[in-house]
């Protein structure tokens, strides 16, 4: 026998890969036949639910290196000067299944693991700096009106823009993907970020708040909407494909991370509710400040294992690191890891590439799946008085603010210059220049052509309206032809 006979999953060799056993080559099969049952048993569990959203992806591990000083603002050890950091990034769209092609127009996931010396820490983001909603308990609905109906599985114009049209405060993140930056080239040609404001504090206790740029050294390059189409069409994997090959040839793709600091008392009277995910802030008002560079060097072994199986979760912080006072941010931090039990399961921070390098200790034990136990001589529980592991006192972890005391159910408090349309109309009118105007106005008219329901496309003319009066009448001369 060789040393390399294969065997069954309790390593036992298997007596052939070829042939189930039979009573005569041509009578039936039998049940003792063990290794033909765990053979079929093992191949129909080997689908896990998709992402509820996010479903479609790809990644890679790498380094991420912090090259400048940025300790006034956070202890958080990655982020000392010189760090590296071992990493690992999923790239994604939203509403497309898995095997969906990666180049419908949709918002790409740019979620990513710091495997730090304090623990895990991620941050997962996507490549557009603000979002659709600005509360978690609509994510749900809006989801379901960019999924499929119920009756005939198809996705549907009419729920897209009634759901949008209906809640104005998506404005700025529907003219985002709209735009030319709708449609990455590939994933190595956009830009990410954390999008929400989060909370950075340095050694002495000083508190500020953050946002996350990851700005791409393979340039911003978009594709027109006719190349995506056409790209759909003809290779659904096209962004999986372009970053494994990049890496297997040794182009290593890489961003620079740089972050927006807010002084933690500016939050109370700045012109916008910093804590609004629908709005950016001003880079004349808070200057983007470098942190250092991401280098993906590294392409999985295994799909499943190590991408599939990955779990990011906005709740996975670290000291000097923390949340706001953002309710999506909040409500994020509930849901992922509530759909890691679900969808992994119980001990999913247990696998390989959800682990930390960093050692976990802690009084959690047993559920499915159980890989890691503490030694017989670990109290089971605490406090306790033989030497088991107990809390940092003081704590290193958290960051807090202050709160109003009144229980409500308001939306975020307004601020000087708050608005749903005033931003998207900064965008469209000071950002996109005369030529992304006009292919502006042709995806947004192709886009509304598709709705059915006079009432909705006339909202959807007012909401286009309110962005910039100039592109509401042009896009219902647009829609009239
Ligand atoms: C994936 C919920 C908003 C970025 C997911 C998943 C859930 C979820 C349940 C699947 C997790 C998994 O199975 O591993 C929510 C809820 C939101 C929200 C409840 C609003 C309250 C956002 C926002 C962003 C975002 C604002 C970006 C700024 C992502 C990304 C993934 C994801 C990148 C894929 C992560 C991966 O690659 O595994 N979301 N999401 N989500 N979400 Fe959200």
């Amino acid at each position: 026998m060789t040393v390399n006979y294969s065997t069954t999953q309790s390593g036992a060799p298997v007596v052939s890969d070829a042939h189930a056993q039979s009573v005569g080559a041509d009578g039936a099969i039998i049940l003792t036949d063990h290794y033909l049952v765990e053979k079929l048993a093992q191949f129909n569990r080997e689908r896990v639910p998709e992402r509820v959203v996010h479903a479609k992806g790809g990644g890679a591990f790498g380094v991420f290196k912090t090259t400048e000083d940025v300790s006034k603002y956070t202890k958080a050890a990655l982020f000392q000067p010189d760090t590296e950091t071992e990493m690992l990034i999923r790239f994604s769209s939203v509403a497309g299944e898995n095997g969906s092609p990666d180049t419908w127009r949709d918002p790409r996931g740019f979620a990513i693991k710091f495997y730090t010396s304090e623990g895990n820490y991620d941050l997962v983001g996507n490549n557009t700096p603000v979002f659709f909603i600005r509360d978690g308990i609509k994510f749900p609905d809006f989801i379901h009106s960019q999924k499929r109906l119920p009756g005939s599985h198809l996705r549907d114009s009419d729920m897209q823009w009634d759901f949008w049209t209906l809640s104005p405060e998506s404005a700025h993140q529907v003219t985002w993907l709209m735009g030319d930056r709708g449609l990455p080239k590939t994933w190595r040609h956009m830009q990410g970020y954390g999008s929400h404001t989060y909370q950075w504090i340095n050694a002495e206790g000083e508190r500020f708040w953050v946002k996350y740029h990851f700005h791409t050294n393979q340039g911003v390059e978009n594709l027109t909407g006719e190349e995506a189409e056409r790209i759909a069409g003809e290779n659904a994997d096209y962004y999986i494909q372009d970053l494994y090959e990049s890496i297997e040839e040794g182009s290593f793709p890489s961003w620079d991370l740089f972050v927006q600091v807010m002084p933690y008392e500016d939050a109370k009277t700045y012109r916008y509710n910093p804590f609004d995910l629908t709005k950016t802030w001003s880079k004349k008002d808070y200057p983007l400040i470098k942190v250092g560079t991401m280098e993906l060097n590294r392409n999985p072994e295994n799909y499943f294992a190590q991408i599939e199986q990955a779990a990011f979760a906005p709740s996975n912080f670290v000291p000097g690191i923390a949340a706001s006072p953002d309710k999506m941010l909040q409500a994020r931090i509930f849901s992922y890891a509530d759909a890691h039990r679900y969808r992994v399961g119980t001990n999913h921070a247990q696998l390989p590439v959800n682990a930390p390098k960093s050692e976990v200790r802690n009084y959690s034990q047993d559920g499915s799946g159980r890989i890691h136990f503490n030694s017989p001589s670990t109290p089971v529980y605490a406090p306790n008085s033989a030497g088991g592991p107990a809390a940092v006192e003081p704590a290193t972890v958290g960051g807090g603010w202050e709160n109003d005391g009144e229980l409500t159910l308001a939306a975020h408090s307004l601020h000087a210059e708050d608005g749903d349309f005033v931003q998207p109309g900064i965008l469209y009118r000071e950002v996109f220049d005369d030529a992304e105007r006009a292919r502006f106005l042709t995806t947004i008219a192709g886009a509304v052509s598709g709705v059915k329901r006079e009432d909705i496309k006339e909202r959807a003319i007012q909401y286009w309206t309110n962005v910039d009066a100039g592109l509401g009448a042009k896009l219902r001369a647009e829609l009239g032809k």
